[in-house]
């Protein structure tokens, strides 16, 4: 189920603007990947090329080459609601449909796929999506209710198990405990633990013991200034990053003394 990403040289526009340039970055499958870095600097720039998200914004486009196992999302031919299939997204905000329920929150995806499902098989998925998402025992008994009732941790929760219901080989996180109380942020973080045996995992963070607590690798971005592309400067073992990394911008980043 997990799958390894690659880019190339991969750069990416607004338009004219060249938000991020010439990134080339292996992401490990079964592994939590963090990216870190100063606001502006593109992250979650760079995190929406690698499900074909970036495109949906009016000229925007992306140059260079996103491999999954091998298989470029960007190739000829490529259907982009397969790629965001295969590669699910959690956003900084849970944002679950208000109107539906939690079940059928976490259907939403099958059922935007067309995907025709008998009951019984739509009330196993609903379960092994929330459980897998640790937040069965918590709303088992209310799945008719409105996913707008649940707390901001539990809501998150819900949208990774809408994305987890997806069966995707690669999940994107930006920014996802941003929004949560601490406590809901460990739950998020012991799930991320967990989900890193199935599936490949990025995390954009801006919480430095976060990365340091979930992630095995570190990607450091940063930008030049107002205007400069953001660039990848460095990525390594999460130990070595928080350690010993090659780059003095990246110690001046992870140890505060930025800007
Ligand atoms: N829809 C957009 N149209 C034009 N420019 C954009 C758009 N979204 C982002 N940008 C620009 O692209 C650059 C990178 O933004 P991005 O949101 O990827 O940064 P980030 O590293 O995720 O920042 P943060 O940590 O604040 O979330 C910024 O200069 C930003 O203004
Ligand atoms: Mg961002």
């Amino acid at each position: 189920m997990s799958k390894r990403i690659e880019t190339t040289d991969l750069n990416v526009y607004y338009g004219n603007f060249r938000a991020v340039e010439d990134v080339t970055i292996t992401i490990e499958p079964r592994a939590v990947t963090a990216f870190i870095g100063p606001s502006g600097c593109g992250k979650s720039t760079f995190l929406r090329t690698l499900n074909r998200m970036h495109e949906v914004i009016p000229g925007a486009h992306v140059e260079g080459e996103v491999l999954l196992d091998g298989e470029n999302l960007y190739g000829p031919g490529v259907d982009p609601v397969r790629v965001r299939r295969q590669v699910g997204m959690v956003f900084q905000r849970p944002n679950p449909f208000p109107t539906m329920s939690i079940k059928e929150n976490v259907l939403a995806g099958i059922r935007l796929n067309n995907k025709r499902m008998p009951k019984d098989d739509q009330d196993a998925l609903v379960e092994s999506s929330l459980r897998g998402a640790n937040l069965w025992e918590e709303v088992k008994n209310r799945l008719e209710l409105p996913g707008s009732g649940l707390s901001g941790g539990q809501q998150q929760r819900l949208c990774i198990a809408r994305a987890i219901a997806m069966s995707p080989e690669v999940l994107l996180m930006d920014e996802p405990c941003s929004a949560l109380d601490p406590i809901s942020t460990l739950a998020i973080e012991d799930l991320i633990a967990e989900l890193k045996q199935k599936y490949t995992i990025v995390i954009v963070t801006h919480n430095m013991q976060q990365a340091a607590r979930v992630s095995d690798t570190t990607a450091f971005f940063n930008i030049a200034g107002t205007g400069a592309p953001g660039k990848l400067i460095e990525v390594g073992p999460t130990d070595k990053i928080f350690s010993a990394p090659d780059v003095q911008a990246t110690e001046d980043y992870i140890s505060g003394r930025f800007g």
